[in-house]
């Protein structure tokens, strides 16, 4: 598609897709042609948000000048000097979760990959640790599809969600009210305190925050070691022969754990001769831009200590990832912990299911020693 037709109206979900790196890109750093506003969509996407739910404002889905009220608050406790404080609490995290897993086989997605972003986030936020199973499930909830293996009707993973929502919102705004004179460092009391957001938006930002980490990070993780299983690097990322850190760049890369981003058409726009209408919706595959022939040497092979590797997989934009550093630390710290710990991990790599949303697995298991 890439090549033959790189900017690609599909007439079924009536819209249309991006394949290539600098047409992504374009799409993505020019907010001003293409916004980020749902609200804006055409009946096309309407599917995507029609569940009955109110779409709470938050920074994913709102333009400058508002984005930068809605993200500016935040934006320093995620920059990677300020995360580095706490890197020592996510090995702490990191270490009592290992600790957990016994026997000689383990299913990494359960009972690691799933866990362990929702165990950091949690904390950051400030949420108390018997709260957070409760957490998983509406998380889970919220991002669940219609399932063609399952008996889940649209309707009921509909009324699941919004039930999940309301559930969250209330329980995120009693902890905002609580906090609203709090001196905590957590991020809950940093919403609550802020002059620059109403009481929605800072119940939208919790709510986000939870959202946009998880399973992202559990793809990130999951990928990295099916890539590492793939290639037979474990060993040699164990013992430094291979850098981790530019490894798990290449896994985001070659394996991007969110695959499409969308965004609407404000003005007609040419984009790689294609004539594109304002209102039309437009999704812009980061995983194929990220493996564009014109942007990396021989694309489809995993390098592991391929440098540049200038991929697109948290964004780009003033979009990009808020977490991106912090999803950084927690893939570095988390490979760093596991492979010491354990002297052999191999996965098992027959039969992968791949998951619905997004680009991860079901499952994946692991024997160790
Ligand atoms: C935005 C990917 C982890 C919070 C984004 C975007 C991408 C992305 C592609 C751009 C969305 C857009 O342009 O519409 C990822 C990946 C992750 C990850 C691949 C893990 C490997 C995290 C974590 C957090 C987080 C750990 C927070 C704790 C956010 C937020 C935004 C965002 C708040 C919205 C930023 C904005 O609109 O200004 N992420 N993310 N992400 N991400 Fe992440």
């Amino acid at each position: 598609m890439r090549q033959e037709s790189p900017v690609h109206f599909d007439e079924q979900r009536e819209r249309w897709d991006l394949f290539r790196y600098d047409d992504v890109n374009r799409v993505l750093t020019d907010h001003d042609s293409f916004t980020s506003d749902r609200s804006r969509m055409g009946t096309a996407s309407a599917s995507d948000t029609e569940d009955g739910g109110s779409i709470l404002q938050t920074m994913i889905s709102v333009d400058p000048p508002d984005h930068n009220r809605l993200r500016g608050f935040v934006n320093e406790r995620f920059q990677p000097g300020t995360l580095r404080d706490y890197q020592p609490r996510i090995e702490e995290l990191t270490g009592t979760l290992l600790d957990q897993i016994d026997g000689t086989t383990f299913d990494f997605v359960d009972e690691f990959a799933v866990p362990l972003p929702v165990i950091i986030i949690a904390e950051l936020l400030g949420i108390p640790a018997e709260r957070r199973d409760q957490f998983k499930e509406w998380s889970d909830a919220l991002i669940a599809r219609p399932d063609d293996r399952s008996t889940t009707t649209v309707k009921q993973v509909r009324e699941r969600r919004q039930q999940a929502q309301q559930e969250m919102g209330r329980y995120f705004a009693e902890l905002l009210a609580e906090r609203q004179n709090g001196t905590g460092d957590d991020l809950i009391t940093l919403a609550a305190t802020t002059d620059e957001l109403t009481r929605e938006e800072q119940i939208g930002f919790c709510m986000l925050l939870l959202l946009a980490g998880n399973i992202t990070t559990t793809n990130l993780l999951t990928n990295a070691l099916w890539c590492f299983e793939e290639h037979g690097i474990t060993d040699a990322i164990r013992t430094g022969k291979i850098d981790r850190k530019q490894a798990i760049e290449e896994v985001l890369r070659y394996r991007s754990p969110i695959q499409s981003l969308d965004r609407i058409a404000v003005e007609d726009v040419e984009l790689s001769g294609q004539r594109i209408q304002a209102g039309d919706v437009i999704t812009g595959w980061l995983g194929a831009a990220n493996r564009d022939p014109e942007r990396f040497d021989a694309p489809e092979a995993f390098r592991p200590e391929r440098s540049p590797n200038r991929h697109i997989a948290f964004g780009t934009g003033v979009h990009y990832c808020l977490g991106a550093p912090l999803a950084r630390i927690e893939a570095d710290v988390a490979f760093e912990m596991l492979l010491d710990r354990f002297e052999t991990i191999e996965a098992d790599l027959t039969d992968l299911q791949p998951i619905h949303s997004l680009y991860g697995l079901e499952s994946l298991i692991c024997h160790y020693e």
